[in-house]
């Protein structure tokens, strides 16, 4: 297989990350005899120092002419300034809607080998494997109109939540034909005791449902749901949600893992996939080598899997990720002073390629029996 791959580092420790997985995906490429390309364009604040806008058009267009783009993060404090449209968070929004990415899948899973490093009690977070579905081209983040206003010496600002049926039948169906893989449940959050969005919402989720027959629909509000999601993660499949939700929702799940540096996310539904780690830019720590890879590196995984339908390989990297936990490896972030190894991101890069390739051997062994 031959794959063009665009690599948007982008800010902070957006570059150190993807490193790691660009390391990572070499070697599923050497191991598999695949061909896997990759070119470099910046993203958010570089892209606003280096051509004075977040999502440059010739970022967008080397995107749009790739099979997948992977995405390290934007954000940087310098750039706080700005009216959110000329930030470099701007950047990575154009981008998603550019490609078309409507739907957000974020996967939680509690690994027991760093089962102790969430504030959750081990008996809560154990087992949770949740999948948030993400609404990712509407509600409040694009709908028109929006601004700022000045009346009478008073300034106001306001944002629009909108959702058309047809935007919230497509991002069902992708929840409903995920739970169809999983424990086909589907948790659809949304806040229908206020907003007109969410009845709708809840109205359609609840037509399109009838098309899943064995799959088990239930309707919670957001505020519940953030309960529930630390009170009983497991109780949750299939999370189905609009934007804003769904943001929030997700970096709330990432305690169940430990850490938000463990978190991928595949952007998906267009012509083009975007894969970028939950945990956005970390200024603070950029540049040190602090950094967790693994969120980037699983953000990898799915690159292979939807992007590429490489399953088996998909399947190698996240048992690597898995083995360089058992094997007691960590990341400050990963850090609880239990005496596990901590490493820096680079070592932890090295520590999943290799894995990887002990994955990837060991099943050429046992196919030549
Ligand atoms: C995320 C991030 C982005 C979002 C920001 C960086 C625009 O928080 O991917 O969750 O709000 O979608
Ligand atoms: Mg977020």
């Amino acid at each position: 297989m031959k794959l063009k791959i665009a690599v948007l580092a982008g800010d902070g420790i957006g570059p150190e990350v993807t490193a790691q997985a660009v390391r990572v995906l070499d070697a599923v490429a050497d191991q598999h005899g695949h061909t896997f390309e990759f070119e470099e364009w910046p993203v958010g604040g570089v892209a606003i120092k280096q051509e004075g806008a977040p999502l440059p058009a010739s970022t967008l267009d080397a995107c749009l002419s790739s099979n997948a783009v992977l995405l390290g993060a934007v954000g940087a404090p310098e750039h706080d300034k700005l009216a959110a449209a000329a930030r470099p968070e701007a950047g990575l929004l154009a981008l998603r809607n550019a490609l078309g990415a409507y739907a957000n899948l974020r996967p939680v899973v509690s690994y027991e080998a760093i089962s102790e490093c969430s504030p959750l009690r081990p008996d809560i977070a154990r087992d949770a494997d949740i999948l948030i579905v993400r609404e990712l081209l509407g509600g409040l983040y694009f709908g028109q109109p929006r601004g700022l206003l000045s009346e009478a010496g008073t300034a106001s600002a306001f944002n629009t939540m909108r959702y058309s049926v047809s935007e919230i039948e497509r991002i069902a169906h992708v929840a409903f034909k995920a739970a169809l893989a999983r424990r086909q449940k589907v948790t659809s959050i949304d806040k229908a005791n206020v907003l007109e969005t969410s009845q709708l919402w809840r109205k359609v989720v609840t037509a399109v449902a009838k098309e899943y027959p064995s799959v088990t629909l239930e309707h919670l509000y957001i505020d519940a749901c953030a309960m529930h999601l630390i009170m009983n993660p497991r109780r949750f499949d299939v999370m189905l949600t609009e934007n804003l939700f769904g943001d929030i929702l997700s970096d709330e799940a990432a305690v169940i893992t430990g850490s938000l540096g463990m978190l991928a996310s595949a952007s998906i539904g267009g012509a083009v996939g975007l894969y970028e780690p939950v945990h956005g830019s970390a200024p603070d720590i950029a540049g040190r080598g602090l950094a967790n890879p693994l969120g980037a590196i699983a953000s990898a995984a799915l690159l292979l899997r939807h992007s590429a339908n490489l399953e088996q390989e998909s399947k190698e990297v996240e048992a690597a990720i898995r083995a360089v936990l058992n094997a007691g490896y960590r990341t400050p972030d990963l850090d609880r002073g239990t005496g596990k190894l901590v490493l820096q991101t680079s070592e932890m890069g090295s520590r999943v390629v290799e894995a990887f390739s002990d994955i990837a051997n060991e099943r050429h062994a046992y196919h030549a029996v």
